[in-house]
């Protein structure tokens, strides 16, 4: 199926991708060739690229969306399950932080495409947890906290906050970091 959306249902991320990961990834695409053939099956095209981090590059489209380009599988499940998620419960904002929409994806080349937020924002669920809190004790969670308190300084309150409302929807963010939950420009 192409930029169309499934349920998790349909394709449960953790079942399907149990086992060695590495295992599971395809041959290495070049991510500007996935987001063009994504694009043009929309009639869209590649303007620029956004940003990238471990997991993707994200381009942005002459229709003002970004669009993800994953580089394993199981990063694209997740991303894809909570923008499921967030789609079902009507999350466009959380608190003041934008929250980007869900316009499309693809489950042969791993894209994602959303569209555009400016700060303050929260994105990147590729190594989000759907319903499954993490199991840590109190001493790991307290180091956690320490680290991001020196990582976000003044805005880690806030910060903290929106980690919380985000676990309110079932929605488990780990990769807690200024590229991901961006306070102000
Ligand atoms: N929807 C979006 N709107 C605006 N900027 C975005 C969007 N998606 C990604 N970006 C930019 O691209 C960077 C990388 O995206 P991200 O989802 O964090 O990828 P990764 O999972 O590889 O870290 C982000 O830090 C941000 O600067
Ligand atoms: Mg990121």
């Amino acid at each position: 199926m192409t930029n169309s959306i499934s349920t998790s249902e349909e394709n449960p991320p953790e079942e399907a991708f149990s086992g060695d990961m590495d295992a599971m990834d395809l041959e290495p695409k070049e991510d500007l060739d996935r987001a063009s053939s994504y694009a043009a099956k929309s009639g869209m095209l590649i303007c620029g690229r956004l940003g990238f981090g471990t997991q993707s590059t994200v381009f942005m489209t002459d229709r003002q969306s970004a669009i993800k380009v994953l580089n394993r599988e199981i990063h694209y499940a997740r991303e894809r399950d909570v923008y499921l998620r967030l789609k079902q419960q009507q999350i466009t904002k959380v608190g003041q932080f934008s929250v980007p929409r869900l316009l499309g994806c693809d489950h042969e080349l791993w894209i994602v495409e959303m569209t555009v937020v400016k700060p303050p924002y929260v994105l990147d669920f590729a190594s989000a947890r759907l319903d499954q809190p993490q199991d840590f004790s109190s001493e790991v969670l307290a180091d956690w906290a320490a680290a991001k308190e020196e990582e976000f300084g003044d805005a880690w309150g806030e910060v903290r906050a929106v980690v919380w409302a985000f676990e309110e929807f079932g929605i488990y963010l780990t990769d807690v970091r200024p590229a991901n939950i961006c306070v102000r420009v």
